[in-house]
């Protein structure tokens, strides 16, 4: 259809509303998944490569290419970007990165690391800038109806349910509420140190328990910023999926493996399609009523150990 029309000399125009809403149209949507290198990330972004364009980000180039290789098969329109998600600058260039190649609807930050292979200082540093970097660069270019996942851990719970943390959990929080504060992850640090006395050698786990607490308090406390652009924000806190995270988990230390194992109700580690299809749905229409809540997905272990079971 001729989309022009005439002005009062006759002359024929093309009407700009109608071309800037073809233009959008045009745009490709887009899927941003942190972590998309690996595991859960790389299951959501196989989920997600079906509905919208793919960006993964990482910091490894390799394991980048690898998996932008392996979806490229499945005829995905896959982007890759090398990123630290700790840093602020380079979170911040990765939002405008995506927003230059399409409409983010979708972002999926799965980026972090564990106590299998990482410190105290780094597991702080990286899994509580992360999802702050994460979700500062990434609120400006978000799309009207779009959606943040930020994942956290059975372990974040731990701050919650375990007898000797839970009441700790209110410490915790004052901390969390300096997210905004450039020493923030040294500050979680104290907190290992002087509140829950812990000894240098004995923080790790710990330190993974806080930030991914921490993770949800960061979601809850984003959710009317976003509802009120349109937006969503959740959480999604994994069980254990077997992914090389928790393959190297397994490795280190294959008894207290076999005792998680048998804590979990239904008898198994998850898999990873099962995450990427969660995330899909979240992602989806159908969830459009969710957001600011956490969602677990942990096989049933985290609160069947927390009431006394009905038997058969
Ligand atoms: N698997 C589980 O059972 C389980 C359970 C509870 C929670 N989780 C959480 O789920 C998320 C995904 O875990 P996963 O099992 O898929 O782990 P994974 O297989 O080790 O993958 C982690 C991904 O994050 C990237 N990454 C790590 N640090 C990063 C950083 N600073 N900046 C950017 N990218 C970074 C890694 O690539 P590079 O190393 O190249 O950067 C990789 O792509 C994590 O947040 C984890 O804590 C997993």
């Amino acid at each position: 259809m001729d989309q022009r029309r005439r002005d009062l000399c006759g002359r024929r125009h093309v009407c700009l509303l109608t071309m800037k809403k073809e233009r959008k149209e045009m745009r490709k949507k887009l899927s941003v998944i942190t972590g998309g290198s690996s595991g859960l990330g790389l299951a959501a972004a196989r989920c997600l490569a079906s509905e919208t364009s793919v960006l993964l980000c990482a910091r490894g180039a390799a394991g980048l290419e690898k998996a932008k290789a392996g979806l490229l098969t499945f005829g995905a329109d896959v982007h890759i970007f090398q990123m630290d998600a700790a840093d602020a600058e380079a979170a911040k260039a990765c939002a405008e990165y995506a927003a230059g190649l399409g409409d983010v609807v979708n972002v999926i930050h799965t980026a972090g690391v564990s106590p299998a292979n990482t410190k105290a200082e780094d597991i702080l540093r990286i899994n509580t800038l992360g999802p702050i970097n994460i979700v500062q660069a990434f609120y400006p270019v978000m799309e009207e109806g779009g959606v943040v996942i930020c994942f956290g851990s059975t372990a974040g719970y731990v701050m919650d349910t375990n007898e000797k943390m839970a009441p700790l959990a209110p410490l915790a929080k004052q901390v969390y509420e300096k997210w905004k504060e450039p020493g923030f992850p040294a500050l979680m640090m104290d907190f290992l140190a002087d509140v829950m006395h812990l000894p240098e050698n004995a923080r790790a786990g710990s330190a993974y328990c806080l930030s991914k607490n921490f993770v949800k308090y960061f979601v809850y406390a984003n959710t009317w910023r976003f509802a009120k652009k349109g937006c969503r924000i959740l959480s999604v806190s994994p069980g254990s999926y077997l992914t090389p995270m928790h393959q190297a988990l397994i490795d280190n230390a294959p008894e207290s493996a076999e005792r998680n194992l048998q804590g979990i109700p239904l008898q198994r580690w998850g898999h990873p399609y099962e995450m990427g299809k969660l995330v899909a749905f979240l992602c989806s229409k159908g969830a459009g009523y969710i957001t600011g809540v956490d969602i677990l997905a942990d096989g049933g272990c985290t609160f069947a150990g927390t009431v006394n079971q009905i038997g058969e």
